[in-house]
């Protein structure tokens, strides 16, 4: 094999496609997904390429330095792609400190295992900390982030993943760590988990549920689809400049309220319901704390340094997103048992 790359948090929603994309395209690359198995972590996302000679799964947590530096010992990796994280807001406002572990701690570990075994030659090796636009905190009615946007975090989510990119800087300044960093948008697609937005939404108009609005619903998010942020993380990986950071945006601004409307008249098509079924469901409910009016990327330098660009529209993207779990109903279904009722009905008391 070529290289050997680790990639955290494989079995969630993004992980597990960027662990696809790597897995297929470079067969001369070992790939090992190393994943805690959280209630977000799920090896049936990878079903379709677990069985292909590049592809290990190794299951730790990456809150245990001893065993994370045990594994990094072990496969020697060349590069790594952490993704593994606490990564919902409405949980961090509940349970501030499994952030802090998971995505501070955690990071750090990390940080610290990836500089022991590369402590004499880091040539060639490459730590790509995926991170989110929300470290940049909120905008007004207009205004982009840009790599340069000073931080500004207000959920206990975005403050420890806000804490987590410092550490990755400060371990590239102090111990000349290779680092690249990349702030992405609010991801969407197959394989999403149904405690955000989209996915909850698609989960609840197949049951006949609420469709809980927060607030006013005119929070702004910027939407990219899933595979486009797996690509982007491919190129940065491969070609991003040592110790830069990269925005990655999909150039595509909705309001939560246009936005569930938009999911709920393509539900109804699909469905063969008709039209405005779904809206009905429609429900605003009590605000969430400290809830970011506003984000939205400008991805100019991936664009004009890597040329990158989104490659569907956010119809097509929708469209995709929808069938996937139109047919994948199983899934949603075993992801939807268990632990996650508990949670649904603390979150949403009374809507
Ligand atoms: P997710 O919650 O779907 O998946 C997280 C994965 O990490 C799960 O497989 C879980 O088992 C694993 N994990 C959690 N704690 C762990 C631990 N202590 N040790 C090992 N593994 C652990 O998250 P996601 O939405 O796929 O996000 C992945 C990354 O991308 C996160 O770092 C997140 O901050 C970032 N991000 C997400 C979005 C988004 O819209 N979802 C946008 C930008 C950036
Ligand atoms: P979410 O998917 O949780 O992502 P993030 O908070 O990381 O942006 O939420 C997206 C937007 O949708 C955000 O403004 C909060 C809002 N929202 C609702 O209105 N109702 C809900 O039930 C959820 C989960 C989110």
């Amino acid at each position: 094999m070529n290289k050997t790359i680790l990639i955290t948090g494989g079995a969630g929603f993004i992980g597990s496609h960027v662990v696809r994309e790597f897995v297929k395209k470079y067969a001369d690359y070992h790939i090992i997904n190393l994943d805690a198995l959280t209630y977000a972590g799920n090896l049936e996302n990878l079903k379709d390429i677990e069985h292909l000679p590049n592809y290990t799964f190794v299951k730790a947590d990456i809150t245990d330095q001893a065993l994370i530096t045990s594994i990094f010992k072990k496969y020697q990796p060349d590069g790594i792609i952490h993704l593994a994280a606490e990564s919902h807001v409405d949980r961090s406002i509940s349970d501030p400190t499994a952030f802090v572990m998971t995505n501070v701690i955690g990071t750090v570990n990390l940080l610290n295992a990836a500089r022991e075994i590369w402590k004499d030659d880091m040539t060639g090796k490459r730590f790509h900390h995926v991170s989110t636009d929300e470290v940049f905190g909120a905008l007004g009615a207009s205004g982009f982030f840009t790599e340069d946007t000073k931080y500004d975090p207000h959920s206990p989510y975005s403050a420890s993943k806000a804490s987590s990119d410092h550490f990755v800087r400060a371990y590239h300044d102090t111990y000349g760590l290779p680092i690249v960093l990349t702030n992405c948008s609010n991801n969407y697609g197959p394989n999403h988990f149904p405690e955000k937005l989209i996915p909850l939404c698609i989960h609840n108009i197949l049951n006949n549920k609420p469709l809980p609005v927060y607030g006013d619903g005119k929070y702004t998010r910027d939407w990219l689809f899933v595979i486009d942020h797996a690509r982007a993380i491919d190129l940065v990986f491969h070609q991003g400049k040592n110790g830069d950071s990269y925005n990655i945006g999909g150039f595509n601004e909705w309001q939560n309220i246009d936005l569930i409307k938009e999911l709920c008249a393509q539900m109804d098509r699909k469905l063969d319901r008709p039209a405005g079924t779904s809206a009905k469901l429609i429900t605003f409910v009590k605000d969430r704390p400290g809830h970011d009016l506003r984000y939205a990327i400008d991805a100019t330098k991936i664009n004009k340094e890597l040329g990158w660009k989104p490659s569907v529209t956010f119809e097509e993207g929708l469209s995709l997103t929808i069938d996937w779990f139109l047919t994948n109903q199983e899934w949603l279904n075993n992801v939807t048992s268990g632990d996650y009722q508990s949670y649904y009905n603390n979150q949403y008391k009374g809507a």
